[in-house]
Formats: structure tokens, sequence, C-alpha cells
């Protein structure tokens, strides 16, 4: 018999597969030029030059057998020791390679982290609008998710609610900043109320109150947005971090867990990290792209593609009476839907070719998400349709 946690989830419906099947389906009857698919966060820029440099280099000078071997479970040597320099050079913190774990992405960066810091049974306190995969991110480690409902007018935490979330039964604060699906970064004010709150909570806990801080965007920030390095503000803090925005290597899987050196028990955590790879199959992030990220040091893909994007969207929409939170980050807006159900929104936006998701799969109904990581051209040419759907909800 077939395990049916598995085959229950196959009849959940992915909402966010679902629209961009459709949105192939159109392209396929009315070709790619007429069809505007936001509906996924895809990087649409190309990785930086040094990708390639990296690879070429790694081929030529290394022999097959000592490049394509096995990883160590925590990550190869010199990937780790990048990434504590890096994160060193950058934000002024303290790792060793010691800290860093490597993994495939921040996808398996949270299923280490949330299994290192708690136990099944256990709950995670996330705020939202949060990443549809949390669910099930949590649910694989035995964890209950509760989502503190979103504070809409900016995206940042609803304090009241977080602090009325957080039990005895809680293991950690998960956040995500830049924010998927909303665009919001979490400014210094933000990150340092959030650490009073867990300090204060730890001491009444009368153990340390981890928090997980997923931040696959953290290199995609607008211009003078305050981003503070999260864990510089907050001690107890583990960092997952994915090269699949920043170096546009979705479909490499490589990224990394970094525990903050004064995290409690910082030097266990990791040390356990690869005893959790061997009941989730991990087994070592790959060889090759360790040494790839560890060679590209600073490089990024065009990042800044975003931002234009962004500006242009963020001008037509308010012109066509959208009303929503500027983002400070990532590729998305989440802008609030004029009817206040947000699937009947996107599927009237269909009409129009627009492809939207509901904000309810996020935890926060009455909006939508707009991915735009596509090329500016796509962005443009959209606008039109943005403006007829504006104009059957009689905004303009
Ligand atoms: C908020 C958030 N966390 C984690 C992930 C997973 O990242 P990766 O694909 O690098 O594993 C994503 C991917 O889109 C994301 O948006």
């Amino acid at each position: 018999m077939l395990n049916r946690t598995y085959t229950d989830m196959l009849q959940e419906k992915d909402v966010i597969f679902e629209i961009f099947h459709y949105a192939l389906s159109r392209i396929r009857e009315i070709g790619a030029e007429n069809v505007f698919d936001f509906s996924l966060g895809n990087p649409s820029v190309s990785p930086p030059p040094q990708v390639a440099e990296a690879i070429k280099d790694e081929l030529s000078e290394r022999p097959p057998l000592a490049l394509h071997g096995y990883s160590p479970s925590f990550g190869l040597p010199e990937a780790r020791a990048a990434v504590a320099e890096h994160l060193n050079r950058r934000y002024g913190c303290h790792y060793g390679p010691q800290h860093i774990f490597m993994t495939a992405g921040a996808a398996s960066a949270l299923a280490h982290a949330l299994r290192a810091l708690a136990s099944p049974g256990q709950e995670i306190v996330t705020c939202a609008p949060c990443f549809s995969e949390y669910r099930p991110y949590t649910a694989g480690a035995g964890l209950s998710l509760k989502i503190v409902p979103a504070s809409v007018e900016d995206f940042q935490i609803d304090f009241a609610g977080l602090e009325q979330a957080i039990g005895e039964n809680t293991a950690a604060v998960l956040v995500n900043s830049p924010n998927n699906p909303s665009g919001a970064v979490y400014s210094t004010a933000t990150v340092k109320r959030l650490a009073q709150l867990l300090r204060y909570k730890s001491d009444e806990l009368g153990r340390p109150l981890y928090l997980i801080s997923d931040e696959p965007y953290r290199d995609i920030v607008f211009q003078d947005v305050d981003s503070p390095y999260i864990a510089n503000l907050y001690e107890d803090t583990v960092t997952c971090y994915s090269y699949s925005k920043s170096l546009s290597l979705p479909g490499e899987r490589i990224g990394y867990l970094a525990v903050n050196p004064a995290c409690r028990d910082a030097e266990k955590i990791v040390e356990i990290c690869p005893q959790i790879s061997r009941t989730i199959g991990h087994n070592g992030a790959a060889s090759l792209f360790q040494r790839v990220v560890a060679r590209t040091g600073e490089a990024t893909a065009e990042l800044s593609v975003y931002e234009k994007n962004k500006d242009i969207l963020c001008r037509a929409l308010k012109e066509f009476g959208y009303s929503f939170v500027e983002p400070g980050g990532s590729f998305y807006m989440f802008p609030r839907s004029p009817e206040a159900d947000a699937f009947a929104f996107c599927l009237k936006a269909r009409q129009h070719e627009l492809m939207l998701v509901p904000g309810d799969i996020f935890a926060c109904p009455g909006h939508f998400r707009i991915a735009y990581c596509v090329p500016t051209e796509r962005v443009e040419k959209a606008l039109p349709a943005f403006r007829a759907l504006a104009a059957d909800y009689g905004m303009i």
C-alpha cells in the first residue's frame, strides 16, 4: 500500500503549477507574445559569466574523479570557508567554516534547520504572507506551522499577533525577508523588535527560541532600502541561503545553512546536520557547484533588472488604481485584490491573458502575487492588460 500522506498530497491542488500549465496551454493556442505569465518565481536573467568560467576552470584544472567525487557531508572545505569569508566581509560577522553547512538550495537548508532546531510534535511560528511550501516543509519534519495574520498596511510583523502565537510548544520562529510573496524587506527597527520579543520569550520559556531566517532573496534589495543582516541582530539565528536567485542557478540546487557563531549550541547544530542528511537522503550538496560558488565569490546575476521591472509596474499599477505596498526587494509584488475573492480576481485576469496567483495560498487572502521575474519587455507589454483588468472593476 502506498503512503497515504503523499497520495493525499496529490489531491491537493498546486495552484501555482495549475496557473503555469494554463499559461502553457494558452501559449500553444495564441502564441507566447500574447500571454503574460507572472505565476512562477524563476529567475529571468542569465547567471553571471563567472559561473561558466568557474565551471570551465574546474573541468580543465581538476581530474574528473576528484571533480565529481562525493563531497564531505558538511560540504567541501573550500566552499564552507568561502561562504564564511563572504559573510564576514559583507556583514561584519564572525563565521568560521565550522558554522557553515552546504545544502541543495534553501529548501534543503530549511529541511535541516527545521529538524535540527525542533522535534516532531513541536511548532514553528511564521508570519503571513508566507511561502506556500512552508506547510509541506514543516509537516515533513513532523512539525505544526502556526501562521500569524499579515500586517497588511506594510507587510512588516504584527507583533501583538506574534507574541500571542508563541507558546510552550514553539521551537522556532521562521521569517523570510526579502519576502515571497509581498516583496517586503524587514527594516532594522522590525528585526530589533523581533529580537527583543524572542529574547523575552526565550527567558520566559527557559530555553532558546531560535530564529530561522530564510534568505534566498537576500541579494535582491532595491536602492536605499534598509535591509539588515538578520543574524547580526539576534544571536540564536540560523540563516538559510540559496544561490537559486542571486546567481540564477535554481536547477543546480546549491545553498547553505549558516549558524550564527553566537547562537547557543552553534557547533552542535552544524554537527548534527549530516545526521539529518542521512534521514532525508541529502548526502551532501553537489560537488561541482560548491566549487563554482566558492570561486564566484561576490558575483551575482544582473539583478538590477528586477528593480527596473518593479518601478515600471509600480508606476503603472498606481495609475490604474491598484492598491499595494511598494516592494523593497525580491521579485514579487502583492497588491490588494479589487474583489474580496482573489481566486475570482485571478480567473478574471485570465480573460486578459494575465497569469496571477491568489494570495490565499500564501495565507493572505484578498491579495494577489505578481512574479515580475520576466524580461522587461514582457512587463511593458502586459501593462494594457493590467489597465483593462482595472477597467473591468471600474478602477479607471
Ligand atoms: C521564500 C522561499 N524560500 C525557499 C525557497 C526555496 O529555494 P530553493 O529553490 O533555492 O531551494 C524559495 C523558492 O522560491 C522561496 O521563495
